[in-house]
């Protein structure tokens, strides 16, 4: 309880220390760093009494060794052990690359105390959609690393969907609903965040098993307290009135109207029923639902997330209607609990504009009659922001959020002039901003930029990134004997280029041509969400591909780093990706020239599919960029029950290809990685080239292409890992790089 006093204070005003055990944190410790678990010491105290302060940490060292974090609250002890870590011991904890915390030798010494503060109250992690992009299949260790990582980097405010379905299940079955009716709502393991915005309804395939629904409760149950553990307010979720088509069957009278149509998905599939919150049935299930999650996790939070209309326009425009809408809803929350918050993503706003006039989105919000009652988070602030358009969502609490990744796409990039000034200047110019915090589709590579956002949280000015990347490269590589110069260099020319894009018509981590499906046009230069444009000029990734490779070169230790082989394969990757370009075009040129002969075409062909191998061995020296490691996850989870393995496998398939089951969003989540280049990619390309070669230019026609294509991407969905050959082999990296650039000179500019 006492954790809720706190945080529910810190909305508005003054952090206050109170009761609340330091375990979480030493446990922490003991976890990532055992060498070192008992030379550090955390005490909970108040800092200053200032009443601009967050959370704030001071970190000293005592004469024998000790390291001292004192804080005013969970948060500021964890961000301070960070700010201890990572910029003094130069050890850190990465996605991917696990934690390396443990590899500091001996705990150096302060020669005065570090301090922290932070700026905002509230640091927010997750997208409702990484639970399906990035966590879908993910094991206990891999929640705990996350979260170990999230409660370093000082996030207090995370979503926590998983399990959500055991809640519902309950639910539905006690108004009468049976299994299949249930199931029947119920989307696939790696779909359900669209069925939890009522885009989607059903799983393609197969049903969700109950199996799945079971484990990831107990899941849940972990994540949950340890989340409470580390100091983080879980955000639950809470009924938002999307239901089983059968509702009507069991309540006659009740009042449901169907969502809209999302995507090209068939009405079995969307359509969602969506019982009106205003009909008295809505807030009997919001308080079942609520009741049944306080019984499974405690009382451990006050808010809620509920999205009601992401991509997916209200039955009504009216704005009474609107505001009855949001009344009501809060109604029911508050009616389960009287300290309801309720969180929202504002995405609508934006991405359904048309529909979110400036008096829609007002009238909607006025039904939420106290500000204090509900938080918007801003979606897509860096590039996007909507807060301006609607006068800081009129007074509500709101949330400056950085989205840079949809579908978990791959690129290098990054946005760091408008991470570092843009939210500074929010904050300076909007009284009801409450947080900063990081909503990204999927979590990925560039995690630089993820680190350099959530530490601005504790600078009152922009942070200065040529000495911020700088430090980051110095930790980064601890494994190394020492950073060669070269890949500080290698860093600074990527800074204000490849990580500094400021062009708003294609302003997210863009994607590779070599994923999409082959066309003779409209590959390059994609704008919007999943652009292929290259805000840079490609050389500059090829510049630092080299000081990265000589790097190794000088300091042999760099090939055992494993932030280098993860980094250094990243790059190739990209250079890489950025020369198919050059080969797409020359093939596509050869052909539209009119006098192609079936060699030429086949010939220029040939070279985009040997690109396209020597990439798959690059990739495949990395576990992180292997298809390999998402299917074997996935199959993991189903324990010995190969049938069930098989149908998890399925849907990991599904996501990153098809993404329904005809390819409704095909290849919006796309990867590089090793396995998927060499078993869906490459035989697309090679398809395609004789596709190419076999029907003059005069006669192209890509929906027919399209439709045999299909055919192949069909039949990939139920391979299973059991029976294909190709999902990653591992090679050495160095070897691999050194035939790589010696069968590509032109392309390593070498
Ligand atoms: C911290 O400050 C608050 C507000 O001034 C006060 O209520 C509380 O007792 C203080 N806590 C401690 C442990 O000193
Ligand atoms: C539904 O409404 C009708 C007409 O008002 C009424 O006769 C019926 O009993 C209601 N059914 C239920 C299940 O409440
Ligand atoms: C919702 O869609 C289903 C078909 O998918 C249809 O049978 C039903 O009538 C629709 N309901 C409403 C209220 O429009
Ligand atoms: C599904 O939604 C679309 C609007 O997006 C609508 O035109 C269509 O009639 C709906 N279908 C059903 C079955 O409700
Ligand atoms: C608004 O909600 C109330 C119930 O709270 C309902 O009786 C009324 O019909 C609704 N009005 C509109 C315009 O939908
Ligand atoms: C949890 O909350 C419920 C309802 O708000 C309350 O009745 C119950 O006593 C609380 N339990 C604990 C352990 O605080
Ligand atoms: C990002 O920064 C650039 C350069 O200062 C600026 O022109 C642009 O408006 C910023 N983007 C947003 C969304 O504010
Ligand atoms: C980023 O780009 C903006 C706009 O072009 C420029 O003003 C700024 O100096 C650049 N910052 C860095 C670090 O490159
Ligand atoms: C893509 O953009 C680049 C840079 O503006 C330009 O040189 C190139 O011609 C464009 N390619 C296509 C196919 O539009
Ligand atoms: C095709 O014609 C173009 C000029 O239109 C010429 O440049 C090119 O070399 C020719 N290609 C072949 C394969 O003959
Ligand atoms: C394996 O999973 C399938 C699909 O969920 C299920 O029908 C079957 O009962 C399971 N088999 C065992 C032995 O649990
Ligand atoms: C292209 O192929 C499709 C499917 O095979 C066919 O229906 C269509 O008529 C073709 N278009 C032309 C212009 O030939």
């Amino acid at each position: 309880m006492h954790a809720i006093t706190y945080c529910l204070l810190a909305l508005f005003s003054t952090s206050y220390v109170v009761a609340q055990s330091t375990d979480g944190i030493y446990n922490l410790v003991k976890r990532r760093l055992p060498n070192h678990a008992d030379n550090f010491q955390f005490s909970l105290r108040n800092i200053t009494e200032s009443s601009k302060k967050y959370d704030e940490f001071i970190v000293s060292t005592t004469v024998n060794g000790k390291v001292v974090v004192e804080g005013n609250s969970l948060s500021a002890l964890s961000s301070g052990l960070h700010r201890y870590l990572s910029d003094i011991a130069h050890v850190d904890i990465y996605w991917f690359i696990g934690s390396r915390l443990d590899e500091v030798a001996t705990l150096p010494r302060l020669s005065q105390p570090l301090t922290g503060s932070s700026i905002v109250p509230w640091r927010y992690h997750f997208n409702t959609v990484t639970f399906s992009y990035t966590s879908a299949f993910w094991s206990w260790e891999d929640w705990e690393l996350q979260l170990d990582w999230m409660a370093l980097r000082g996030i207090n405010l995370p979503l926590a969907w998983v399990g959500e379905e055991k809640i519902a299940v309950e639910v539905f079955r006690e108004i009468g609903l049976t299994d299949s009716e249930i199931a029947s709502f119920l989307a696939g393991p790696a779909f359900l965040s669209w069925n939890h915005f009522g885009n989607i309804q059903g799983s393609w395939g197969e049903e969700l098993p109950s199996a799945w629904i079971d484990s990831q409760f107990e899941l849940q149950k972990k994540i949950v307290a340890r989340m409470v553990e580390l100091g983080m307010t879980p955000i639950l979720p809470a009924f938002a009135g999307f239901v089983p088509r059968a509702f009507s069957r069991v309540s006659p009278n009740a009042t449901v109207v169907n969502g809209s149509q999302w995507e090209d998905f068939p009405s079995q599939y969307t359509n969602v029923t969506f019982l009106e919150p205003f009909d008295a049935e809505f807030a009997i299930l919001q308080s079942r639902f609520l009741a049944k999650q306080r019984e499974a996790y405690g009382n451990v939070t006050h808010i809620y997330a509920i999205d009601q209309y992401n991509e997916n326009d209200p039955y009504s425009g009216d704005e009474e209607y609107l505001q009855n809408v949001t009344r009501n809803t809060l109604n029911s929350l508050k009616a389960a609990d009287p300290d309801a918050v309720w969180i929202t993503q504002g995405w609508q706003f934006y991405s359904n504009s048309e529909f979110w006039t400036d008096a829609r989105v007002k009238a909607y919000l006025s039904g939420v009659e106290s500000d204090s009652d509900m938080i918007i988070l801003d979606l897509f602030s860096e590039s996007q922001p909507q807060w301006q358009k609607f006068d800081s969502y009129y007074g509500k609490p709101w949330i400056w959020c950085m989205l840079h990744d949809y579908g978990q796409n791959m690129g290098l990039y990054g946005q760091i002039m408008n991470i570092t000034v843009n939210p500074v200047e929010a904050l300076a110019n909007s009284s009801s901003l409450v947080g900063f915090g990081l909503t990204m589709e999927g979590e990925e590579g560039n995690e630089i930029v993820y680190d350099l956002f959530l530490d601005q949280a504790w600078s009152e000015t922009p942070i200065e990134t040529a000495e911020y990347f700088h430090d980051w490269v110095t930790t980064r590589y601890t494994g190394a004997r020492y950073v060669p110069d070269a890949i500080y260099q290698a860093w600074e020319i990527m800074r204000p280029t490849v990580y500094n894009n400021t062009n708003l018509s294609s302003s997210a981590v863009p994607k590779s041509i070599l994923e999409l499906i082959p066309s003779t046009s409209g590959l390059v230069n994609r704008t919007g969400h999943h652009p292929t444009t290259i805000n840079y000029n490609p050389s500059v990734v090829v510049d630092a591909w080299r000081l990265f490779y000589d790097a190794a070169r000088i300091e042999n230790s760099l090939w055992l780093d494993p932030s280098y082989q993860h980094d250094m394969v990243d790059i190739t990757r990209q250079v890489l990706a950025n020369a198919f370009i050059p080969l797409y075009e020359k093939m596509v040129s050869t052909y539209t020239s009119g006098n192609a002969t079936t060699a030429s075409i086949i010939a220029a062909g040939q070279k985009l599919t040997a690109l396209l191998s020597a990439l798959d061995s690059v990739l495949s020296t990395n576990k992180s960029f292997r298809l390999n490691s998402w299917i074997q996850a996935a199959r993991s989870l189903a324990g010995d029950n190969d049938t069930l393995a098989d149908f998890y496998e399925y849907d990991a398939r599904n996501q990153i290809t098809l993404w329904g089951p005809t390819g409704q969003i095909s290849d919006y989540a796309s990867k590089s990685w090793a396995g998927l280049v060499s078993s869906y990619y490459k035989p697309r390309w090679e398809l395609f080239v004789s596709y190419l070669a076999s029907t003059p230019a005069s006669q192209y026609n890509e929906t027919a292409f399209e439709a045999g294509l299909l055919e192949f991407e069909l039949q990939w969905q139920t391979q299973t890992s059991t029976n294909s050959k190709s999902t990653g082999v591992s090679g050495d990296l160095a070897q691999v790089l050194e035939k790589t650039k010696s069968d590509w000179p032109d392309v390593f500019n070498c």
